[in-house]
């Protein structure tokens, strides 16, 4: 069981970019934790439209202004996250569950980071229902053909976006 107090999350990801159901999760976070941050992953199986840096300042740039920001940090880490959390001192991973097709994924990444550190706990937060059908992929390929990903992302996001395609 964690022993160091709990209020400070991360909510870890590619980010390649960042979504609307990505910022509903950091505001659900927000609301149940002291602090939350956002690390993005440096290095990531995936092949990433955007670098690192792009990633960190399109999330920084997509959560200014949100109510809580000043309990909010954004970086990006490397290695192992279970290794970057216990670095920050915290003990909760915050991971967002859209529909039961994650809860898969979800559980197995849960229990590699229970059996890498045990005293790291995971907890999920369910995306609004509105963004329940976004991810990264799906807004890339709709920019990819021209497509309006207006309501999908935030501002800074849909002109880096339309940026990467000009
Ligand atoms: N709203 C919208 N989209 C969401 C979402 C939400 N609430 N929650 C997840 N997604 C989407 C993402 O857009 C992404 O879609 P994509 O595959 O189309 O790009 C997908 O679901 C999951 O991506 P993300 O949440 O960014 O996580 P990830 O699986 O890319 O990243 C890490 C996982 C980085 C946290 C994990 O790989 C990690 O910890 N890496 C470090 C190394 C390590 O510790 N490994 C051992 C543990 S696995």
């Amino acid at each position: 069981m964690p022993t160091s107090s709990a209020s400070i999350a991360v909510y870890a990801g590619t980010f390649d970019p960042i979504t609307n159901g990505h910022k509903d999760i950091v505001e659900r976070g927000l609301a149940v934790f002291d602090g939350i941050h956002v690390a993005v992953a440096d290095s990531t199986s995936k092949q990433v439209r955007f670098s690192t840096e792009e990633r960190v300042e399109l999330v920084r740039g997509a959560l200014r202004g949100i109510e809580g920001e000043e309990r909010l940090k954004v970086e990006s880490f490397t290695g192992l996250l279970v290794d970057y959390v216990a670095s920050i001192n915290a003990s909760v991973i915050v991971r967002g569950l859209r529909a039961v097709s994650d809860y898969e994924y979800e559980a197995q990444m849960a229990h590699i980071n229970r059996h890498l550190m045990g005293s790291i706990e995971t907890v999920f937060l369910v995306t609004s229902e509105e963004n329940s059908f976004i991810s990264s992929s799906i807004v890339k390929n709709i920019a990819s053909v021209g497509g309006d990903i207006s309501r999908l992302v935030p501002p800074n996001v849909a002109k880096a976006l339309s940026e990467k395609q000009a």
